[in-house]
């Protein structure tokens, strides 16, 4: 009798040391998931809230499965990145080939984003491509939004060439067929996501002053239906003069100088845009897919703004402790935020599913990553001549892919 407690005991123990031992081990790897709703961004408690976050009691708590921000974290040296170059990849745009333009710096290259309580697998295009077998993604944003798709591009070059199947000469409306796994890529750019009309060229900072219909979705809203994936992103463009209306009627502006106007502020532009977007999609007849809002993405123009001799001249990341999210940046990315948060839990009850690609800290920490003067020759009289916006390919905006793909290999997790 005793004899038998004895092992029984023992049985119990050891399964417990196994268990916690495979645990212990396991843990850093598999029981991520993507971001959710209980947690609060960790810029956002880095600045303003002195309560500790709500994934440090989750990690503490046994009981619970571990949940690690996949969006948190810090850039560490990848000596053997990058993974293609500007004569392996055809499909990096003019304005982001550093390497053609001169940039003479290759260190910007070698990082990879590492979580604080994780690891962030690199991109593996075999596996993207296995996993999106069949389907397909869209990008609806700016210019940076095709500045990620051409990263993605670049990335699949080495599994899968692409077949341009555009349906149009439209350059705003780009779509791609990986034939070897049935994946169709496509584009719509739309930079402020609702209905646009440039008012005047130039405008009161020469650089246009545009009417948006803030209550109508732009005319990607016609295209996507057909989509599994959709990633939906703004930013920039909304720094510029813009004039809104709604129903048809003016409302208010941003920046345009003109009396019988009021000053909305480009604030209530960017929540505007996002929520007809949204709602525009959780309205979608048809639509059996899935939408990711990639977070906005900081410039980094130091020392002036971008007509004012701005520049980013940075040769390094920055630590996490180095810097923090403030000003229009933590701005618009709380709206964004908000938002987002606002159409998930409306959409919820029609079934619609959301995704948030969360990467606004990992960008605001590479100010060392755009093309600065390296995206034209220097005697070339372009706008923005010092580009502090959008990202040098290769470069740090191929681990929006490491996000992606970690992100559906998550939600695959979670079907199955
Ligand atoms: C790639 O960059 C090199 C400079 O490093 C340049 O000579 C070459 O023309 C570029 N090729 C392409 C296809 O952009
Ligand atoms: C504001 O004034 C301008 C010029 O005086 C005029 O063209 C415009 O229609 C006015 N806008 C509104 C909303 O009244
Ligand atoms: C940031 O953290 C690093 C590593 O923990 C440390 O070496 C550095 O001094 C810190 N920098 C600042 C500005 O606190
Ligand atoms: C650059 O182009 C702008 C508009 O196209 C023009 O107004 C300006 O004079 C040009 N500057 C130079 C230096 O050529």
């Amino acid at each position: 009798m005793e004899h038998l407690f004895e092992r029984r005991r023992c049985l119990l123990l050891c399964l417990t040391l196994i268990s916690f031992v495979l645990l212990t081990i396991m843990a850093p790897y598999h029981y991520y998931t993507v971001y959710t709703k209980s947690q609060v961004p960790s810029v956002i408690w880095k600045t303003s809230s002195p309560a500790s976050p709500p994934s440090v009691h989750l990690r503490n708590t046994a009981k619970t499965a571990r949940v690690c921000n996949v969006f948190s974290g810090e850039w560490v040296p990848n000596p053997s990145a990058p993974y293609y170059t500007n004569e392996s990849c055809w499909a990096i745009h003019e304005h982001q080939n550093c390497r053609k333009y001169g940039r003479p710096d290759t260190q910007f290259l070698k990082w990879r984003w590492k979580p604080n309580d994780c690891e962030l697998p690199l991109f593996n295009a075999a596996q993207f491509l296995e996993i999106l077998r069949g389907k397909s993604l869209a990008f609806v944003g700016d210019s940076v939004a095709r500045n990620h798709m051409q990263s993605l591009m670049c990335l699949l070059n080495r599994v899968s060439f692409p077949v341009d199947v555009s349906q149009t000469s439209d350059e705003r409306f780009k779509r791609w067929s990986y034939a070897s796994h049935s994946f169709t890529l496509a584009f719509f750019l739309s930079p402020f996501l609702v209905k646009t009309m440039e008012a005047d060229q130039n405008g009161p900072t020469n650089t246009g002053l545009f009417n948006l219909y803030l209550d109508e979705p732009d005319d990607w809203i016609t295209k996507v239906n057909e989509f599994d994936y959709v990633i939906m992103s703004a930013g920039q463009w909304f720094f510029r003069p813009m004039i809104f209306s709604e129903k048809k009627q003016v409302i208010g502006c941003h920046f345009c100088l003109q009396e019988n106007i009021t000053d909305l502020t480009k604030y209530y532009g960017y929540r505007m845009a996002f929520r007809t977007a949204f709602q525009a999609m959780n309205e979608l007849r048809g639509f059996k897919g899935m939408l990711f809002l990639r977070t906005f993405a900081p410039s980094h123009f130091e020392g002036g703004d971008w007509n004012k001799g701005g520049n980013c001249l940075r040769r390094l990341p920055l630590r996490n402790n180095e810097t923090r999210l403030d000003g229009f940046n933590l701005e618009l990315y709380m709206i964004q935020i908000e938002e987002f948060r606002r159409a998930e839990k409306q959409g919820r009850d029609r079934g619609m599913k959301y995704g948030l690609m969360d990467i606004t800290e990992a960008m605001l920490l590479r100010p060392d990553g755009h093309p600065s003067k390296y995206g034209h020759w220097p005697n070339e009289n372009v706008t923005l001549y010092n580009d502090c916006v959008h990202w040098c390919l290769p470069g740090p905006i191929d681990a929006f892919n490491d996000f992606l793909l970690h992100m559906l290999i998550d939600i695959k997790k979670k079907e199955s």
